[in-house]
């Protein structure tokens, strides 16, 4: 395994968390919005808004796809439909990621059929047209039939993918261009402090419920119903209320410590779990990257990634990952058992209440606002940057 070089930045970055933590804690505040800010409650359910939002953050803005160790070897291929549009993510022979739609330039077939696999060409099983890893047609049966017409379209429509920092992102923008500089910002210098090139997946499950998909997001995004909703389950573990929290245009940061907190400022510096701090990003439209644990002793990488479906469904994945990858089978069930306790409380709890949301929500009074309070500070960034977002 190569060594990490970004250990000591990390431990850098978590020691000032830990100190801005310790400071709310002593002081019994948290880095709250100034005010509040008002949401139409028709944001949630109204289709148009829906469409609106499906088509410009779903397929006009990058998306993480999976870790770049998911594509490990040269023809690692993974179906990508969570976008909408069909995809096929894959390194090809010489090592470069590419995303192609999983469409058939023939007659619009499905090309790869299974999840993920390795193969060092693809056949599309309706007629056979095979293609490489590059998405060129190396071999159309019959070809001469087709009177040297489809010069120009045989090949696999590419969409934008680019590695970066550990994770693989594509764009669901059929010969589109993808800008994720400008997209990431000063996140990209922070996610690679985690080092997620040597992360490695080990398990993912799916929940899927009725509700808006921000609506299912917005649960990751403030501990003001920690000690309400999680007063059996996650509030046992972290402190609810208080958190440090930090945005770059859209995407942002929060920590949210565990209870030990309130101990561990009364003694010194040295005691503290620093390397352990759960941290929290966020990378908008969709993906949660968290590196922590329900508990202090150890650290995962989780991603949790929201994916609509329609107005009123979303698909919500949550992917484990080892930092180091996983070596015996103790680790392995340690890692898979850790998963299922962060399923647990999201699955039963916040989209038990999501979902009786949105059964609802379509019989307010046209004009009802939400309250989006000086707590729910991530919200109103979200919901300012969705607005900002659609208007481009
Ligand atoms: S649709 Fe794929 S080969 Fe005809
Ligand atoms: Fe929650």
């Amino acid at each position: 395994l190569r060594v990490s070089g970004h250990e000591q930045e990390l431990h850098e970055l978590r020691r000032d968390l830990f100190h801005r933590i310790a400071a709310h804690a002593k002081a019994g505040s948290s880095d709250f919005a100034p005010g509040a800010v008002h949401v139409d409650a028709a944001t949630y359910v109204d289709p148009d808004r829906y469409a609106a939002e499906h088509r410009r953050l779903f397929r006009e803005t990058p998306l993480v796809a999976c870790l770049s160790s998911d594509l490990a070897t040269p023809g690692a291929y993974r179906a990508f439909d969570d976008a909408g549009a069909p995809m096929i993510v894959l390194r090809d022979k010489d090592g470069v990621v590419r995303a192609f739609l999983n469409i058939c330039p023939h007659r619009g077939a499905r090309v790869v059929r299974d999840a993920e696999g390795t193969a060092s060409r693809f056949t599309c099983r309706f007629h056979g047209w095979t293609f490489d890893t590059t998405g060129q047609a190396i071999g159309v049966p019959q070809e001469a039939h087709f009177c040297g017409q489809i010069d120009a379209q045989k090949h696999l429509i590419p969409c934008p993918a680019e590695e970066r920092h550990g994770l693989v992102f594509v764009q669901a923008t059929p010969n589109g261009k993808m800008d994720l500089d400008s997209h990431l910002g000063a996140l990209g210098a922070e996610l690679d402090l985690l080092d997620l090139d040597q992360a490695r997946s080990v398990a993912d499950t799916v929940i899927e419920t009725s509700a808006n998909w921000k609506y299912g997001l917005e649960t990751f995004f403030e501990s003001y119903h920690l000690t309400s909703l999680h007063k059996e389950t996650l509030a046992n573990n972290f402190a609810a209320g208080l958190y440090v929290y930090d945005s770059w245009g859209p995407h942002h940061r929060l920590v949210f410590p565990h209870r030990q907190i309130f101990d561990l400022v009364e003694r010194p510096e040295a005691e503290w779990p620093i390397d352990t701090l759960g941290v929290n990003y966020f990378v908008f439209p969709n993906t949660m990257i968290f590196v922590g644990s329900l508990t202090p002793e150890r650290s995962f990488v989780t991603l949790s990634q929201v994916y609509p479906r329609s107005v009123g469904r979303v698909d919500t994945r949550m992917t484990i990952c080892a930092p180091r990858g996983v070596n015996s089978s103790e680790e392995l069930a340690e890692v898979e058992g850790m998963l299922r306790a962060m399923r647990e409380p999201v699955e039963q709890e916040d989209y038990a209440v999501t979902a009786e949301a949105w059964a609802s929500l379509a019989y307010l009074p046209a004009g009802t606002k939400f309250a989006y309070g000086r707590a729910e500070i991530a919200l109103q960034n979200f919901h300012r940057s969705i607005e900002q977002a659609l208007r481009r």
